[in-house]
Order: C-alpha cells, then structure tokens, then sequence
C-alpha cells in the first residue's frame, strides 16, 4: 500500500476530516413519512433529470444508516456532514412528522455512539410541496417557515450536534434553480431569482436568530464558490467575468459580512428585488460562529453582446476535467480560503464543507480503483494546508461525498463516493481512495 501523500499530523490538532452527504441524494424519500418536495415532481417532469431518476429509493440510507456511519468510523474520520430533511420532518410544511424526527434522532446518536462529530445543515434543498406551490422561494412567508422547521429540528437535535449550518449553496437554491432552470423548482425567471436571491439570506438569518434564541451554540452557512476568470484580456470579458464573481461569489458573503449586495449584480437584479429589501440587510447580517466553504472548479467568462444582462458566456477551459466536465483546479480553494479570511470573515473558523468529484469509477473484482479521486483529494487537501500556512483559519475539510448517491439532475449517473454504490444491489464497496484516506488519517494510537 503506497503511503499518502499528507496525514493528519500535517494538519493542526484538532483539525476536523469528514465526509458530506445530502439527506434527498441518499435516504429514500419514500420512507418514514417522508413527505413530497419540489425534487420529485422537478424529476418526474420529462427533461429535467438524467433517466427522470428521483430520490425515492437512493441509497436507502433511511434503513442502512449504521452500516454507513460504521463505514465513516472506520475512514478514520472525525466527523460527519449530513442534512436533516425539511420535507421529512414536516411533510405539509407546517406539522412536524414524529417519524422522521426520530430518525434524526436514532443518527445522531448513531454518530456520537462512533465518535463522530455531527454537523447538521438545515436545508439541503427539500422544499416541502406544499410550501412550494404557494411559491418557495420567491414567496416572503417560506423565510418563516423555514425558521419554524429549524427550531422544531433544534429542540430535538439540538442539544447534540457540533454544529449547524442553516443553507446549503445559497447560489445554487436561487441562481441555478430559478435563472438557469437546472435544479428544481426549474424556473428561468429573472424575477423570481432576484427574490430567490434575497429570501434565501432572510431565510437564514431568521432562522439564526430564531436559534440564537434557543441558546444554541455554533451556527453558520455554507457558501459555494467557483473560480472566475476572464477568457481574454478584453475588458469586456474582464468585465463580465467580475460580474459573475459578484453574482456566484460576493453576493451572499458580501450580505452577510457586510450588510450589501455588490452593486454590479444590482444592476440587474435590483428592478426585480421584494421591496424594502434593505430594511431585512441586519438580519441578514447577523454574527455567525464558523462559515463553510463548498469549492469544486473555475469557469472562464467571454461576453456575449447577443445575451441580455449578465450577457456573459462560458469559455472551455483547457484544465483536466471531471465526470462533470469541471475542470481540476486546487489552486481555487487556496484562493478562496485566503480571499474569504482576509478580504470577508477574518479569524472567523472557515470549514471546507465540500469538495471533490465525479469519476467513472468501475467495480472490478470486488474492488474500485480511483487513483484518479485520491490525486484530486490531496491535491485539495495540501491547496487547504497551504491556505492555513498564509493565514486562513481553516478547522476542518469534509470530502464530498461519502456514498455514490443520486446527483441531482445528473440521476444516479456521476459518481462522487468514497464508496461504491452498486443502484441495483445497494451493495456498498469502498474505493481505493477511501481506503488512503483511512491510511492518512489513522490516529497512531
Ligand atoms: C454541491 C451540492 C451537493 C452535490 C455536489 C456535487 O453543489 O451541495 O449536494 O451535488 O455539489
């Protein structure tokens, strides 16, 4: 067995490795009371999802979740990224399901049981039917809503967990869902993204106070990033790639940290925006105790003068690329985790709460090499080691994903695990990488 790279011990004490999942890409939606959310009917809509797959079944995780969380003790991990799903704890939005309150229950206890650290995140994109035909996102009352959901959650689960994070990719719930139209609810509406964009913040900042009120401790977001670059020299594309910065990069930190939104995506955004937006800017800017960091590729930007506002276009870049066609670029997250701390949060503890990628991994013989995944993983983890070397004050890295699992509208196709998952079987087998990870992170004992 080749010696990894990097260990732990090249970390500082204390450092958190873990692994992410999302509770809709592996429970079983059909089980526990589990009630219906904008991703099963996005699916079941014909050209939303690779094969129209859905997450009703996944990798049933509802039922092997021991098994799983063994397979994360014996990684060597500390801790474990998962979601308590809206739509299962409160099937019609409003009445919480004591089924699927239990079940949280039963794993964070599973997780305390192996020595895993929880860290919860409260929205991981199940918007409840029920919430969404009365407007999801674009709908003001969602935001409370959302912090009712989070505190029904927090007096149960509260009491154990490490931390909690309120939103998954704020970018991803409003931009890519309600302007590109690739994650439910499918919307390619300018309008709806501008409050999208702004209701998601409020959402999260009115569930942190709701929760700070509960005395609890730890709370943060999760943000995603991606590398923007300008295909050319032109300042017209320099333009329009700082533009994009502002729409997928500075928007949401730039609200939180700062209380504004940067004016160029204003531009655009701002005849469309709820009235009185900035009266909720406070709430939205309250003080939080950690923020996470998704990080995954760069895009390269040219304008478009065919396009309306942000009339800006993707560039292929020349990069290695992933199942996903992202490119591979680790220099990406040392540059956010330096930009963040010095130009945004300062020493506020950053966690890299995603990172990593979709290969075409083949079960042969009962095993899986990926020998690609653990190049991509240590070169993301020495990018994160030498962030902290200029200053970041980075706590931990959690790999996307532990387990194969339903990949939004990509279906089952991509391949982001640690572990293998066979969809028909459900057979779970660890990769190689899985493997040197365990390696990396045994604790010498
Ligand atoms: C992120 C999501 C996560 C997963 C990875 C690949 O945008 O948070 O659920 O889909 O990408």
């Amino acid at each position: 067995m080749p010696i990894p790279p990097l260990s732990r011990f090249d970390f500082p004490p204390g450092f958190v490795f873990g692994a992410a999942t999302a509770a809709y890409q592996i429970e079983g939606s059909a089980f526990g009371g589990c009630g219906p959310s904008h991703w099963d009917t996005f699916s079941a809509t014909p050209g939303n999802v690779v094969r129209a797959e859905n997450g009703a079944r996944a990798c049933d995780h509802y039922h092997q979740w021991p098994a799983d969380l063994d397979l994360l003790q014996a990684a060597n991990l500390d801790g474990y990224r998962f979601s308590t799903s809206w739509s299962r704890v409160m099937p019609d939005g409003v009445k919480v399901n004591p089924e699927g309150i239990d079940f949280y229950d039963r794993l964070v206890d599973g997780m305390l049981a192996r020595g895993l650290k929880p860290f919860q995140t409260l929205y991981h994109w199940e918007m409840p039917s029920a919430l969404a035909d009365k407007g999801g996102w674009a709908n003001r009352d969602t935001c409370h809503r959302f912090a009712d959901f989070s505190e029904a959650i927090t007096r149960r689960l509260g009491d154990r967990v490490a931390s909690i994070a309120t939103v998954n990719e704020p970018w991803c719930v409003a931009w890519l869902s309600h302007f590109m139209g690739i994650h439910a609810p499918g919307l390619r509406d300018i309008r709806a993204t501008a409050r999208a964009m702004h209701h998601i913040l409020l959402a999260h900042g009115l569930a942190v106070e709701r929760l700070r009120g509960l005395g609890q401790p730890n709370l943060g977001i999760v943000l995603n990033f991606d590398h923007a670059s300008p295909a050319t020299n032109n300042p017209k594309d320099q333009a329009v790639s700082d533009l994009w910065d502002g729409i997928f990069n500075r928007w949401f930190i730039e609200a939180i940290t700062r209380q504004t939104y940067p004016s160029a995506v204003l531009d655009g955004l701002g005849p469309h925006m709820p009235e009185n937006w900035q009266d909720d800017m406070p709430i939205i800017g309250q003080k939080l105790d950690w923020l996470g960091v998704n990080y995954y590729t760069r895009h390269l930007h040219a304008h478009d003068a065919t396009a309306p506002w942000p009339s800006l276009k993707d560039v292929p870049g020349t990069l290695p690329r992933t199942q996903m066609g992202w490119e591979i670029y680790p220099e990406g997250l040392h540059h956010f985790l330096t930009r963040l701390s010095r130009d945004y949060v300062g020493d506020l503890p950053i966690y890299v709460t995603e990172n990593g990628m979709a290969n075409a991994d083949q079960l042969q013989d009962g095993t899986v090499t990926d020998a690609v995944r653990e190049d991509f993983l240590f070169s993301h983890l020495a990018a994160t080691k030498r962030a902290i070397a200029d200053g970041a004050n980075v706590k931990g890295f959690f790999y996307w994903s532990l387990l194969d699992n339903y990949e939004w509208a990509e279906g089952y196709e991509k391949r982001f695990g640690l572990v293998h998952v066979d969809f028909d079987t459900l057979v779970r087998t660890p990769k190689s990488s899985y493997h040197a990870l365990a390696r990396a992170l045994a604790r010498n004992e």
